[in-house]
């Protein structure tokens, strides 16, 4: 974290501050339905407007395609973000045109004004740099909060930053010491879990986990496609018969570099996926030809927490099996509440994210037990892949002129 600057290194009181948040929230009905990434921008929003900054917060919101769509307002984000920074927020009908402006010059130090959707801008995702100079002149300083955008070369996420003196927001900063901790710096041993459906879509990500990791545990379907490049037969199991020969080389990978890799010793294996199927725990040799796993088995769970004792850092994506469909979750739950009391206990640094797998610690309750989870989807991906993150590489951009130390 060291090379990231960060609220304590800038003085805000009287400026303009321009806050790229994530607020793509899931939303129905016009409610926001999960409120936890504004749990998490809401601390940097209030520090700025307790330290006398006049805040302005930019996020974009769902994929409107650099078109205006009503249901893509953010409008409707504004209640619950006043709510959870405790001070009014003020919302403002576009992002860079009269309206903001206006809005802008309204601002006294210590309020805060949320802009509309920066993807209402076809500008906003080409990274045009017009739009990033009209981002940056309606701001003094600029605070990146958004990891979870980062992934994204946008605009508000990357081009903005060069015009104007920039820092991480606190949301920021604890995703990057957390992330960094686990994997840049880890204490050893360093196990990595990951689960879900595809093979194909985590081919990066293995190739560059395999090569730091002590462990690997592959879970979910995507282990079907390890077993099966293993000779064993996955029956009507979900698997990838493209994908076998990439299963061999993380296999090879793992074996050259000395990692363990834990892949399901046992499953529990049913002739239909769907709730409360018929379904017995069999051998990961002995899948029928007219049967599919859909969770791992108690054995298997039983390696992993035997492994987990050793273990010292823990990096989690993905499920283990189709925890969604019950009872297929106990693979899940078990593996989940197995980290969580490693960690309360003071024994595992554990840090979880993407998707699915928060969803599935929320399932199994754990989901403030891990020592970190990470509110980002792609962008936590991508740093699991060994990625540089546009967002947050041009935070490391030198000192801007103009910009004063604290
Ligand atoms: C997310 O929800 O993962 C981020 O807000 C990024 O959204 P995007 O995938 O539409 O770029
Ligand atoms: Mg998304």
């Amino acid at each position: 974290m060291s090379s990231f600057r960060n609220l304590d290194n800038i003085d805000v009181r009287g400026k303009r501050v321009l806050v790229r948040a994530d607020l793509n929230v899931p939303m129905a009905g016009g409610k926001v339905t999960d409120a936890t990434r504004i749990e998490r921008q809401a601390p940097t929003i209030r520090e700025l407007a307790e330290k006398g900054a006049r805040v302005i917060v930019l996020s974009h919101f769902d994929r409107p395609k650099g078109k205006v769509v009503p249901s893509m307002s953010l409008r409707p984000v504004a209640a619950p973000l006043a709510a959870h920074v405790g001070r009014a927020v003020a919302f403002a009908g576009d992002t860079i045109g009269a309206e903001a402006k206006a809005a802008i010059a309204r601002l006294k130090d210590g309020e805060v004004l949320l802009l509309e959707n920066t993807r209402f801008y076809a500008e906003e995702e080409k990274n045009d740099e017009t739009f990033s100079k009209q981002l940056a002149a309606l701001g003094d300083l600029y605070v990146n909060d958004a990891f979870s955008a980062a992934h994204r070369a946008h605009a508000s996420t990357e081009g903005v930053a060069r015009h104007l003196p920039c820092v991480a927001g606190r949301s920021m900063q604890a995703e990057l010491t957390h992330l960094e901790k686990a994997l840049a710096h880890p204490d050893r041993p360093l196990m990595a879990v990951v689960g879900g459906a595809k093979v194909s879509s985590k081919i990066e990500l293995l190739q560059n986990l395999v090569a730091k990791v002590e462990t690997l545990v592959i879970g979910g379907a995507m282990a079907n496609t390890f077993l099966a490049a293993q000779g064993k037969s996955v029956g009507k199991s979900l698997y990838e018969p493209d994908l076998l020969d990439t299963a061999r080389a993380v296999m090879a990978m793992a074996r050259d570099g000395g990692a363990t890799l834990l892949l399901p010793v046992d499953l529990v294996v049913a002739k239909e996926f769907k709730a409360g199927a018929a379904h017995r725990t069999v051998p990961a040799d002995q899948v029928g030809a007219d049967e599919m796993a859909l969770d791992v088995g108690p054995a298997t769970i039983a390696a992993f927490t035997a492994s987990l004792a050793q273990t010292r850092t823990l990096v989690w994506n993905g499920p283990f099996g189709a925890f969604e469909t019950l009872p297929f979750d106990a693979g899940t739950v078990a593996a989940a509440r197995a980290v969580a009391a490693a960690t309360k206990a003071g024994n595992l640094l554990s840090v979880a994210g993407g998707g699915d797998t928060v969803a599935a610690l929320a399932h199994a309750g754990v989901e403030n037990d891990f020592t970190y989870v990470s509110t980002a989807g792609g962008a936590f991906l991508e740093w699991l892949e060994g990625k540089k993150l546009p967002g947050v590489e041009a935070l490391k951009a030198p000192v801007k002129i103009g910009h004063r130390e604290s």
